[in-house]
Formats: C-alpha cells, structure tokens, sequence
C-alpha cells in the first residue's frame, strides 16, 4: 500500500517571515495527517524552514540544484549544499526549468544520480506539452522521460525517489487533467518503470499528479488506483487551502 505525498512547489514565492508563518500554520494539520508533506520552498527559505519544521512532520525540498560538487558555476548551489543543511528532498526536471532554463533529460539525469549519490531524495517531474497531447504523444513523451530521468538509477534507490506527472498544459492554467486521464498517464509511467524494474519496485513508486490542483478537485485525483498525491503549485502557497489538500489525502 503506497502512502500519499502532498508537496508543495511554492516557485518564485514566500519571503521568510512568510515562509515560517505558512509552517506554522499548517503544522497541526501536517502532523495528524496520515500522508507525507513536504515544502519545496526557495533556496533563502530553506534554512528558516528547517528551522521551522522541527519538531513537526513536514519534510523540506529545494526546487533544484548541479549536478557538480562545487567549482565555477556562478549562481548554482550543489546537492552537498542542500544535504549540509538537512534538506532532504529536491525537485529536478520542473517544466519551467526545461522551458526557460535549457534543463534537458541529459542534464535532468545527473541531477537525478547526483541527488541520490548525496542522499537527497528527488521529485522527478515528467510531463506532456498540449502541442504533444494533441498529436497524441502524450506516452510516449512521459515515458521516455521518466526512462531518462532514470538511467544509471539502482533497484534500490528507487524507494527514495518520487516521480511527479505534470502535463505541461495543465500547469498554472486551471486546466486540471481529468482524474482518469491523469491516472491512465500515471499508469503508464508505472508501466515503463515496471518494464525497467520489474513489478515489485514499480508497485511501490511514488508517483504524484501535478497541475492545477486545488481543494476542490483533489479529493477525485486522489480516489483514483494510481495517484499518489499532488505536487501543488498556486493553491500551496496558501495554508487554508493546502491543509484542505493534505485533509483530503488522509
Ligand atoms: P499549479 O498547481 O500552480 O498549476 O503548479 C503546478 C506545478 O507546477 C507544481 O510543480
């Protein structure tokens, strides 16, 4: 039996003060749920998020990270950096980040076996553009990305990763997949990790729906055979709203 995972991905958002007060709030909420939570909050929230989070059951991500260990990279931070502070989770492969930061399967791929190596967890994002959707490419866009993301990754490690389904065109835009849609993608993104894996490791991956999740439209996502909860954009960063979220996948 898979637990759900809840996370938010709270972007270019929440300045620290708002960071702390947002944990705060959610923290009792967190703590009597029976899935996982986890913030993926800015690279300056994190520390006062750890902070924050003590004592509580919310786990922290970062949004991204290198994949080298330190050198010239002006700007970058290494999955070293994350690990030193306890962070314990990292996006890797947002869309964002393959439309308007040039992130590729190559570069997604390191990133992927540098967390691991570092013992970060990482939320692998896979997803369709509407353009891939209508030419009816959907599956094979997400499992040749997941495919990717996944190359030179150990049986082993895979209980330490989580993959996230976020069709392109249902990121920001209200649009939400239908749950069965969102569930017959996931289904086959499972199906390709089988075909890697086996069945035992495929039955156990954590593979959440991203895109437009809010409170009203989780609780029919999460009902469904093979959708481990939500990496939510917009209604994460508010903490009425998310504790909704996180009730619903109780
Ligand atoms: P929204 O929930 O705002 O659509 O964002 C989804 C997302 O990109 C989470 O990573």
């Amino acid at each position: 039996m898979r637990k759900k995972v809840i996370a938010g991905n709270w972007k270019m958002n929440m300045l620290p003060n708002e960071a702390m007060n947002f944990i705060n709030a959610i923290a009792p909420v967190a703590n009597s749920a029976n899935c996982e939570v986890i913030l993926c909050v800015p690279y300056t929230d994190l520390f006062y998020s750890l902070l924050t989070v003590q004592d509580t059951k919310i786990k922290i991500g970062a949004q991204n990270m290198h994949w080298e260990e330190k050198g010239a990279y002006t700007g970058e931070i290494s999955a070293e950096m994350l690990k030193c502070i306890n962070v314990e989770y990292v996006i890797i492969g947002h869309s964002e980040r393959r439309q308007y930061f040039a992130e590729t399967d190559e570069t997604v791929n390191k990133k992927v076996l540098k967390a691991i190596h570092t013992g970060l967890k990482p939320i692998i994002c896979v997803g369709e553009t509407l353009e891939q959707r209508e030419n009816g490419e959907t599956s094979f866009i997400i499992t040749t990305q997941t495919r990717k993301a996944l190359e030179g990754v150990e049986k082993e490690q895979l209980n330490n990763i989580i993959i996230a389904y976020e069709p392109i065109w249902a990121i920001g835009t209200g649009k939400t997949a239908t749950a069965e849609d969102a569930n017959n993608s996931i289904k086959e993104i499972r199906k390709e990790i089988e075909k890697i894996y086996g069945k035992d490791i495929a039955d156990c991956v954590i593979i959440q729906y991203g895109g437009s999740v809010n409170k009203d439209n989780c609780q029919e996502l999460f009902n469904t055979s093979d959708i481990d909860g939500a990496l939510v954009g917009g209604a994460s960063l508010k903490a009425s709203e998310f504790e909704e979220i996180i009730r619903s996948a109780n």
